[in-house]
């Protein structure tokens, strides 16, 4: 019989690419997903490339009972906590909606586990968490900062929801990933990134702009001291990001008893924006129109993984390059147009 796992948020872009090598890791995945920023069509697409159906229930993780009247009779084994909403802009103009949404969403899930039983939790935590570390490249050791944004403080703040439940005694085996900057989409162009309006992230506004959808894609900064003067960030293909959710899950359906531990999932190497504008023209044969322009205000200068910890504890290290992650972010940018 396939382990249940309770995916919340699985139709969105890293929970998508996560239920494919979920169920291709032979796991059955439950997915619950109020489509706020996401589409229905998604399910499909995960079930055409895992070659399995998936189950779907349509509504808020916040809502307990919801869970509970549609899992009562369902043994699940383990939770990926995805469902958060992540636009760190949005969250300064409307903390509130960040707060609500991402610990309200968290707590009743640690509930909804709680009743049903599971001992097994990854959660979707951030690099965000580290600020601007005082050593490079960042281990987990190095020391949570004030977060920069109310989206970063519901990160820690989660974190910190999880280890106050273990530490009251409840029985609870739990994994924060703090992802460093995922991209790219799957290689064949089914699933990928749906940004809502104008995006945030540099690679969706790359391939917007490669596409025609922007105009210019401005630079912001060229005066860090850094190698171009770029800031430096550590870009992960969310297939591989995607595979560490697996590991994770591997590793704690294996542990007896509690624990809490975070762990990074980065590539372990640094890039600047300036490499990424330049690897996205040259892989995909594209003119990129970008100028430089002035610093964003609340930018880390650089910020990039040190991932011995995945590899030491999950067995996982990132496989796929920069120029795969850009040339798979074009190709489904590409399927957008159309
Ligand atoms: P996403 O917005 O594509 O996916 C989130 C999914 O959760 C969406 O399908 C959305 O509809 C759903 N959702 C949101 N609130 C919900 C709720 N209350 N109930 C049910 N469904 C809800 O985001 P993503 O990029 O896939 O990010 C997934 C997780 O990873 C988030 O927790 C995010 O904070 C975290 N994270 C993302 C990044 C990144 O750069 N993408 C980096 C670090 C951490
Ligand atoms: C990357 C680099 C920008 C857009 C954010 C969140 C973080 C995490 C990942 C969720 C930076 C530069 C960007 C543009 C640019 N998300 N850039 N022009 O800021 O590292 O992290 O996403 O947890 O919490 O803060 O990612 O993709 O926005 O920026 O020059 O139009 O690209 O200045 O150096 P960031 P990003």
């Amino acid at each position: 019989m396939s382990k249940n796992i309770l995916v919340t948020g699985g139709a969105g872009y890293i929970g998508s690419h996560t239920c494919v090598e979920l169920i291709k890791a032979g796991y059955h995945a439950i997915i619950v997903d109020n489509f706020s920023n996401s589409e229905k069509f998604v399910i499909d697409r995960i079930e055409e490339l895992a070659g399995k159906s998936v189950e779907l229930i349509e509504g808020d993780c916040a809502d307990e009972r919801l869970l509970l009247e549609k899992l009562s009779k369902t043994k699940i084994d383990g939770v990926i906590h995805f469902a958060a909403y992540k636009a760190v802009g949005e969250s300064s103009k409307d903390p509130l909606k960040y707060y609500t949404n991402n610990l309200n969403s968290t707590s009743s899930i640690l509930k909804v586990m709680e009743e049903l039983k599971c001992e097994n939790l990854v959660f979707s935590s951030s690099c965000t968490v580290y600020g601007q570390p005082d050593q490079l490249p960042v281990t987990e050791t190095s020391p949570v900062k004030p977060a920069e944004s109310p989206y970063g403080r519901t990160k820690q703040i989660c974190e910190n929801i999880i280890t106050d439940f273990i530490d009251a005694g409840k029985k609870l085996k739990a994994l924060s990933l703090r992802y460093f900057n995922p991209i790219g989409a799957h290689p064949s162009a089914k699933i990928g990134e749906l940004p809502l309006g104008v995006p945030n992230n540099l690679v969706p506004f790359i391939t917007q702009t490669a596409a025609g959808i922007r105009e210019k894609l401005t630079v912001f900064g060229s005066d860090y001291d850094t190698k171009d003067g770029t800031c430096i960030r550590d870009y992960i293909h969310v297939v591989d990001l995607a595979k560490a959710h697996v590991k994770a899950l591997d590793y704690l359906l294996k542990k007896e008893g509690s624990l809490y531990d975070a762990i990074n999932i980065g590539t372990g190497e640094g890039s600047s924006v300036k490499e990424v504008v330049d690897t996205f023209e040259k892989v995909n044969e594209v003119k990129l129109n970008y100028q430089m322009g002035d610093r964003r205000p609340g930018d880390v200068e650089k910020v990039y993984a040190d991932a011995s910890y995945a590899e030491k504890v999950l067995g996982w290290k990132a496989e796929l390059s920069l120029e795969e992650s850009l040339k798979d972010a074009w190709r489904w940018q590409k399927t957008l147009k159309v």
